[in-house]
């Protein structure tokens, strides 16, 4: 990672009602983000986890308890100074419809003052960081599909170089291969710009696949905060175990790759052994495994065999919590 550009944020027991409901949205959350973590937010519909995003920028008010931004509670400085170092990207990002793409993106330089030429020269920069064609820079939104609308949508929040970036849900609403492109083009840029990331989902894939680590909210509370190998090795109780669902094990073995997984001791030289990559995610092991019905996979570096990987080392890597033989 860059230098950690981003703030910390803190929940010191927040808990939020809001009026004229039964139970609390949210019941004493304590939870740290550190400085440049990208930690996501899981959990089933109306767990809260907008609430928790909402309560970073103060677009609601916590009931009791307290939210620290670099170790200062939210409320000390005025809600524009504190929102000037938070970007927020929401799933339909509601772009303005009569303004152009550069335009859109403009908005916050401009509301700061910004000269034409520095702006300009953001907006290009943000267009190349976000993965946004510079020919779009002169349309409008109805113009752009969802994928690219979100894009314009993330190269707004960013615009003004905010410390702090909440995302709520940005990815549900485009299609699984764009999706997936996002998410690989929001790690990426996380890993450049280094800026604290706080991303809301319902999708435990997504989850897994982006946060340095999870927080998992059962109703109104925290259940687990991990990295997604810890909770996927050992799930804090019945309900994260329910919620991460059968094939945790497997999804355990997409975060590793063949090269971290392959025992080097062993090179099999038959040369009618499956071969596979390195750089493949461990899951590709079983798959191929499964299709081919072999007990072992040659792992390839470079074309060249470094070592294999047998299905009882598989099973036992899956059953060991951490993960390590
Ligand atoms: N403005 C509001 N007024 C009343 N209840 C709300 C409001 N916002 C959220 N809630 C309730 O708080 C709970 C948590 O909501 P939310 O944080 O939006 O869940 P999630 O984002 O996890 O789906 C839900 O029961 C929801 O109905
Ligand atoms: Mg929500």
């Amino acid at each position: 990672m860059s230098e950690p550009f981003g703030a910390s944020i803190e929940f010191r027991s927040v808990s939020k009602s809001f009026p004229g409901t039964a139970a609390p949205a949210l019941t004493e959350l304590n939870l740290r983000i550190e400085a440049g973590e990208l930690m996501v937010l899981v959990g089933p519909s109306g767990c809260g986890k907008t609430t928790t995003l909402r309560l970073i920028n103060r677009l609601i008010e916590p009931t009791s308890g307290a939210v620290l931004v670099d170790g200062a509670e939210t409320t000390t400085h005025a809600v524009e100074v504190l929102r000037r170092d938070i970007g927020y990207v929401i799933q339909h990002v509601g772009l303005f419809p009569h303004r152009t793409i550069a335009q859109n993106i403009a908005t916050v330089p401009k509301l700061l003052g910004w000269s034409a030429s520095t702006i300009a020269e953001r907006v290009d920069e943000l267009a190349a960081e976000v993965g946004l064609d510079h020919d779009l820079l002169r349309r409008y939104p109805a113009e752009l599909s969802g994928g690219q609308q979100q894009r314009v949508g993330v190269a707004r929040a960013l615009a003004a170089r905010p410390r702090i970036l909440l995302m709520d849900e940005p990815f549900s609403a485009v299609d699984p291969i764009v999706r997936s492109r996002l998410q690989d083009e929001l790690a990426r840029l996380h890993q450049r710009v280094g800026t604290t990331i706080v991303l809301v989902t319902h999708d435990i894939d997504e989850a897994v696949r982006l946060g340095d680590r999870v927080a998992v909210f059962a109703t109104g509370r925290l259940a687990q905060v991990a990295t997604p190998d810890a909770l996927m090795a050992a799930p804090a109780d019945a309900f994260v175990e329910s919620f991460l669902g059968a094939d945790r094990s497997l999804r355990r073995l997409a975060l590793r790759t063949l090269g971290q997984l392959v025992d080097r001791t062993h090179t099999p030289d038959a040369a009618s052994e499956v071969r596979l990559d390195a750089g493949l995610p461990g899951r590709s092991a079983v798959d191929a495994l499964l299709a081919s019905g072999a007990d072992r996979v040659a792992v390839t570096e470079s074309g060249r065999v470094v070592g294999h990987l047998t299905l009882a080392a598989l099973t036992r890597l899956l059953a060991t919590p951490d993960g390590h033989t």
